[in-house]
């Protein structure tokens, strides 16, 4: 069966590097990444903003129009770290500075949830980029060198359960040109 079912659907906000960096964080991810576990495919990989879940079509309108009235400028996302969570059991790519832009983005998203009848996540944002699911150690090493990132939109993706795993499927993109 390639169709995937309506439950599972699931919306999430992002950062979505092009392709020429999600390859190059791919790499990076398989050279820190410790044996065994179940590696993202670099067409997946993301750093997420606010996720959504399986919504109804007024709540996702409701969103996208909040999303349509974020003024924010782009901004610079140096990629410097590594870490491992052991509950979720994943290992990712992070930034040891978070940019005040990134920060605002991510909290517009959140209060724009709670406007719109979701529940948004109620721990601080830490912006992260999964490289291994399933993971049960940490990293070969904590420091990396500095991935570059000139993020210059952000996009909704709809999450599509597949036999073959999760496809994650852009379905809009919003510019960022706006003013701190
Ligand atoms: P993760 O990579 O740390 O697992 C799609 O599932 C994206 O939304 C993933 O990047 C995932 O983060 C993030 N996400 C945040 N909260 C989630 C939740 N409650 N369930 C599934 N994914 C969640």
């Amino acid at each position: 069966m390639s169709s995937p079912s309506a439950e599972g659907r699931r919306l999430f906000f992002a950062l979505w590097p092009d392709a020429e960096l999600q390859r190059a964080l791919y790499e990076v991810g398989r050279a820190i990444a410790p044996p065994g576990g179940k590696p993202m495919v670099a067409h997946n990989l993301h750093i997420t903003l606010a996720f959504l879940g399986t919504i109804d079509a007024d709540k996702r309108l409701c969103m996208e129009k909040a999303a349509d009235a974020i003024q924010l400028p782009p901004f610079e996302l140096a990629l410097d770290c590594a870490g491992f969570w052991p509950r979720p059991q994943v290992v990712w790519l992070g930034c040891s500075s978070i940019p005040e832009t990134l920060r605002t983005l991510a909290a517009r998203l959140s209060a724009a949830m709670a406007a719109c009848g979701l529940t948004p996540e109620s721990r601080p944002y830490t912006p992260h980029l999964t490289v291994l699911r399933q993971a049960r150690q940490g990293p070969r090493q904590l420091d990396m060198d500095t991935v570059h990132w000139a993020v210059g939109d952000f996009v909704l993706v709809q999450s599509l359960t597949l036999p073959e795993g999760a496809r994650y499927q852009v379905v809009r993109r919003w510019p960022l040109v706006g003013q701190m």
